[in-house]
């Protein structure tokens, strides 16, 4: 088996589109619907390419990382903000991840965060900020196991607290 992580790629559209429906399935938040979705994958693609120097208003810059095992399945994805703005202090952190339903389990979560909080430091930030809801106990662990320390615990109007974990350069 291999793994590998990469900037989003069109190479991938066909996995990356099942990965969708099983996110759908199961309410998950994605960026892009190939069901519904107006934008093509493509100009997604290209939309997820840009962030890095032209993000969109009022987002800070941002870079996406897709994690592609067995040479062409996404298996999950990493994104990370590459400095906080009030929102990301308060709620979104550093940085996000998420694992296609049917990869779960493996390991690959803990992996994407550590990936995540290298990139972060090759940027120059000491303190990493990353964030999970108080029920969400795959991510706590993700966080715990890569060296997170939990500081607190804020509303965020959604019916669950956020946890926010900082790990201390
Ligand atoms: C949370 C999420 C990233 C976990 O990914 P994953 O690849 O299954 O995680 P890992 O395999 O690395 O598991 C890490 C640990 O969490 C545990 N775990 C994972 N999912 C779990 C769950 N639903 N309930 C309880 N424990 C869970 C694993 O057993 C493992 O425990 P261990 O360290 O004791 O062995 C994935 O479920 C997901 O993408 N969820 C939706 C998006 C999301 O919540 N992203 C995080 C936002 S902060």
């Amino acid at each position: 088996m291999s793994l590998k992580i990469v900037p989003p790629s069109l190479d991938y559209e066909a996995s990356y589109s099942a990965a969708s429906y099983e996110h759908i399935e199961l309410n998950d938040d994605i960026m892009w619907n190939p069901e519904i979705s107006s934008t093509s994958f493509a100009d997604y693609v290209a939309f997820l390419l840009r962030y890095e120097t032209n993000p969109p208003a009022g987002h800070v810059p941002g870079t996406f990382y897709w994690l592609i095992v067995d040479d062409d399945t996404y298996a999950g994805e990493m994104n990370i903000r590459h400095y906080l703005n009030d929102s990301l202090k308060r709620l979104g952190g550093h940085i996000g991840y998420k694992v296609r339903p049917s990869q779960r389990r493996k390991g690959y979560g803990k992996m994407l965060c550590a990936h995540g909080i290298q990139a972060v430091r090759k940027l120059g930030v000491t303190d990493i900020l990353i964030t999970c809801n108080d029920d969400n106990i795959g991510s706590q662990k993700i966080i715990e196991a890569n060296g997170g320390i939990l500081k607190d615990k804020v509303d965020n109007n959604r019916g669950v607290l956020t946890r926010r974990y900082w790990i201390y350069g």
